[in-house]
């Protein structure tokens, strides 16, 4: 089960990478309070002060029969989470949790040949950020602090049950739910892989890829190295 072994830092480079670089067993999780080289998709940086919770997991390839949608599932279960405290999450297509119009929770996964490295980023108790980042925490959309220790294993807990299921079932055992909390479906969206593409992000396919309608008829991006954008802020 993911967490049965724990490894809680008061501070570390990026937890990605303990588990990348050492050896443990398969769920072992690794969480810390701070992070000096926290890292989202594409090497950008993850702000990673004090107050927010960043941890990683450590899964096996083979388990899987797909793992393309992995981010969008493991942003699920967190956004699951974040509903059961009484708020109304949104999933950003591919790997982020959004409230309120903005960024509190970022999903990352790495491989390197049996070892898949998954990191959440979900913030917290953090009292503020750069005002460019569009970022907010839990605390400040509601004013009340959250339980570190107490918010992880429960997010463990269902990304546990999660991910089981996941295993078992796949992708499309999910695609109704997470349809229904996706950011910007039906709306008008840029999609940035080589160049830029607009056009209406129409759903989501049974591997998790986007479907966009365009002038050139409907396109398909899998997560691959694809960003989304809503058309206001193009
Ligand atoms: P996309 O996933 O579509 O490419 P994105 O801008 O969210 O869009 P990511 O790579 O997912 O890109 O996330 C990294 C970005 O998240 C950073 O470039 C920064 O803008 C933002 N960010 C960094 N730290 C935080 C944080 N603690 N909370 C919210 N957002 C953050
Ligand atoms: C993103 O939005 O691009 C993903 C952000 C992922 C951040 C988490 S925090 C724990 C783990 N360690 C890292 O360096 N990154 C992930």
């Amino acid at each position: 089960m993911i967490g049965d072994f724990m490894l809680w830092l008061e501070e570390t480079g990026s937890t990605q990478n303990i588990l990348k670089e050492f050896s443990f067993p398969y769920g072992t999780v690794v969480v810390a309070n701070r992070q000096w080289e926290g890292r989202g998709r594409f090497g950008r940086k993850w702000h990673s002060e004090e107050g927010g919770l960043y941890f990683s997991f450590l899964l096996r390839a083979e388990d899987f029969k797909e793992l393309l949608p992995l981010p969008l599932v493991v942003g699920y279960g967190v956004l699951l989470q974040i509903e059961r405290k009484g708020f109304k999450p949104m999933l950003k297509w591919v790997n982020d949790v959004y409230v309120s119009g903005k960024k509190v929770c970022g999903v990352l996964v790495e491989r390197s040949k049996e070892k898949v490295v998954v990191g959440v980023g979900i913030n917290l108790n953090q009292k503020e950020f750069p005002s460019d980042l569009m970022a907010t925490s839990l605390y400040m959309l509601r004013n009340e602090v959250f339980e570190k220790k107490d918010f992880l294993l429960e997010t463990l807990e269902i990304l546990d049950r999660v991910l089981e299921e996941f295993k078992n079932f796949g992708f499309e055992k999910f695609r109704p739910a997470i349809r229904q909390r996706l950011m910007f479906l039906g709306e008008e969206v840029v999609v940035y892989s080589q160049e830029p593409v607009v056009g209406i992000f129409e759903d989501i396919d049974q591997e998790g890829s986007l479907l966009l309608r365009t002038a050139q008829g409907l396109l398909k991006f899998n997560a691959g190295k694809v960003s989304l954008r809503g058309s206001k802020i193009f």
